[in-house]
């Protein structure tokens, strides 16, 4: 069916539509009504549904005939390992992986925390916590202890899992010893930590609460799956905010696995079977839904990589994997394509590699350059997508959707809304703008299927922070426009919010760690511009008065509390001292145009700015670094 005739079915009837599509998932009980709408604004999906995502991912394709076909390979540049584990295999590693987090103590609705490197035994971790109705919450490997403790805070897990050490291409990161000063920071104290020991590095384990990952897992008996409502939490995962502490999206089971296998189909346009790599983190949304559940509820194989697109161990990583694996659809961040780009300008290294089993390739966590995307059309061959979709909705919102029609692309677009999607784009007003002009993007509610319910145990943030700006709307806070085609622009976030390298980070919670420091009065933080990350945090200090010290000292410093307090993900390098921030008469930091600035783009002296002579000034520092 065409993606016009499939838009316009979603639009006449949507329940039937995705009553439909839940078809293609296995229930343990039937749900009572696909949509239950008695309690907006928390619409709820296949409410009195049971089923289990762990049977859906796994299971029951090795009743239906997988079992022998690789569910996972796990593909390491950074040991020079390759492991490949079929359904069967996986089926059975989990269930007594999910035996022994049972045997913590960990049941039904409580809380797991991942902090785990690019290791099958993440996966595990995940689909165990299904397989027994635990909640997951996976924290990315580059976030400092502090930001784990406040997700342990928050979350307030049962247990958690990690592993002795993640490995980057200049350094082995011991996970342990930020994993023990996160729980020594955090007011909740999990009762027990599992870990992963990895022979690059063995970690201290502290006696009664930390146990040896597989000593423990060896003892314990494989369990089945257990029903859990459609409407039950699967995982909560934390995004950035606009006030610095982080957001627990929450996920539920049955609309999460209607809507990742519709998706796998239609947007994706994969069949089961295929091979399927997401380059990306099972720390970040991508990998929830690419890495893991989409690909496994779709009877695909799906690749785990542990390694960067440069250096592990040259521009070339992407495509020995692509042929190596036969990959079918790849999906990473423009930034990884970029990096590429950069050092094989020419796409050498691919001609050394035989890539002619990948069909398409899918790019989003940022908005794509247009170049990147022309240049990577040019040397694959295959259609390239960009699509847009955010840690809140799970799975895309826009996209050129190859199963259904391969619309003709528009580079700087991320095509057209997702069935399930009814995206507008709106003037402060409420009202919705013409074709070409600015404004927010909101999609009207309900949300489809898969998208978040909640903001873990914050109904009332949830409701201000997505809710309360347009009656009727979830608001994105990213801003752009359509065009007269229908197609969507997605220009820049509308909050604090900044993209790095595909990874969203808050200035405001970068601004909260300078800020404590004892020689900054205050200080801003701006998305600068950047070539291979799209933008990196930019640091504006003023300094206290009748502070003394060196400025490069200072500096150095406010770096290395980023780093330790945020982690290295935020890639917090550069900072200026100033003698004044530009401010509105009412106090309020001119960051957009501090940003125009140091992007050397035109600004026009906002006429709210209480002294316009700071403006040259920040020029001035600038252009002297
Ligand atoms: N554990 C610990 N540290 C980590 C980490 C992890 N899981 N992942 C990244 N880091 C560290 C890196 O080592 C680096 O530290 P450094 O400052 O000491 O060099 C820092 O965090 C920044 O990492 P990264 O953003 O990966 O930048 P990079 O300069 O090392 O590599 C790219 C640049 C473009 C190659 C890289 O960003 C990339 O591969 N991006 C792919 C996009 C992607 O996966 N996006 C996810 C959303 S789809
Ligand atoms: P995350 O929640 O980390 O996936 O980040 C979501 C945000 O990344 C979105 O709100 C956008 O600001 C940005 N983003 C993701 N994909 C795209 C895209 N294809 N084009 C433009 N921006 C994107």
């Amino acid at each position: 069916m065409s993606y016009e005739t499939t838009y316009a079915k979603w639009q006449t009837d949507p329940q039937n539509f995705w009553a439909e599509a839940a078809r293609a998932i296995d229930w343990d009980k039937p749900w009572q009504q696909v949509l239950d709408d008695s309690n907006p604004p928390f619409y709820r999906w296949f409410a009195g549904g049971e089923l289990n995502s762990c049977y859906n991912a796994l299971d029951r394709h090795v009743e239906n005939g997988r079992a022998d076909q690789a569910a996972l390979i796990y593909d390491s540049a950074m040991t020079d390992s390759i492991q490949t584990f079929t359904y069967a295999q996986l089926r059975d590693q989990v269930a007594q992986l999910a035996g022994a987090i049972r045997n913590l103590g960990v049941g039904k609705g409580d809380r797991v925390i991942i902090y785990m490197p690019m290791v099958p035994e993440a996966v595990m971790a995940m689909l165990a916590c299904a397989r027994i109705g635990a909640i997951h919450s996976v924290v990315f490997g580059g976030f400092a202890a502090n930001e784990l403790a406040t997700r342990i805070n928050d979350a307030k897990p049962k247990a958690v899992l990690s592993a002795s050490c993640g490995l980057e291409p200049n350094r082995v990161v011991a996970y342990k010893p930020l994993l023990d000063k996160a729980i020594e920071l955090a007011t909740h104290k999990p009762d027990h930590c599992l870990i992963l020991q990895r022979p690059q590095l063995t970690a201290d384990l502290t006696p009664n609460r930390d146990y040896d990952w597989h000593d423990y897992v060896a003892q314990a008996e494989p369990v089945a799956c257990v029903p859990v409502a459609a409407t039950d939490p699967l995982y909560i995962l934390y995004t950035s905010g606009t006030t610095g502490v982080p957001k627990g999206i929450v996920r539920d089971n049955g609309g999460h696995a209607v809507a990742l296998k519709w998706s796998m189909e239609y947007v994706y346009n994969v069949k089961p079977g295929d091979v399927y790599w997401a380059a990306s983190d099972v720390g970040w949304v991508v990998g929830h839904s690419y890495i893991v559940y989409g690909p496994l509820l779709h009877g695909c194989t799906t690749v785990l990589y542990e390694g960067k697109p440069v250096g592990t161990p040259d521009p070339g990583a992407f495509w020995r994997v692509v042929d190596q694996h036969q990959v079918n659809v790849l999906f990473t961040a423009p930034t990884a394509f970029r990096a590429i780009k950069r050092e094989d300008p020419n796409a050498t290294y691919m001609t050394k590699y035989d890539v002619s089993s990948l069909r398409a390739l899918f790019l989003a966590g940022e908005r794509c350059d247009p170049d990147t995307l022309q240049w990577a059309e040019r040397i694959l061959g295959v259609p390239v997508v960009d699509h847009w979709w955010q840690t809140e909705t799970g799975w895309p919102i826009v996209a050129n959707p190859l199963g259904l029609t391969q619309l003709p692309v528009k580079p700087g677009s991320a095509s057209k809304p997702v069935p399930g999607y009814d995206v507008r784009v709106l003037n402060l007003d409420g009202d919705e703008q013409r074709p070409g002009e600015i404004g927010d993007i909101v999609v009207k509610l309900p949300l489809p299927p898969g998208t978040l319910m909640t903001l873990w145990q914050n109904d009332r943030l949830f409701q201000n922070a997505y809710l309360r700006s347009y009656e009727g709307y979830y608001l994105t806070a990213d801003a752009g426009y359509k065009d007269e085609d229908g197609y969507i622009f997605i220009m820049s976030r509308t909050d604090d919010i900044i993209n790095v390298a595909g990874h969203r980070l808050s200035t405001g919670a970068i601004e909260g760690v300078i800020a404590a420091h004892p020689d900054v009065a205050e200080c801003a933080v701006v998305g600068l511009k950047d070539e291979l990350k799209g933008e990196v945090p930019l640091g504006f200090l003023v300094l206290k008065a009748g502070v003394q010290r060196a400025e490069a000292d200072i500096v150095q410093e406010v770096i290395q509390l980023v780093r330790e307090q945020i982690g290295p993900v935020a890639s917090f390098k550069q900072a200026r001292v100033v003698q004044r921030l530009p401010k509105t008469r009412s106090g309020k930091v001119l960051r957009s145009t501090i940003k125009k600035i140091a992007d050397r783009e035109a600004y026009r002296v906002p006429a709210t700015i209480d002294d316009p002579a700071i403006l040259d000034e920040i020029a001035a520092v600038l252009n002297s670094a």
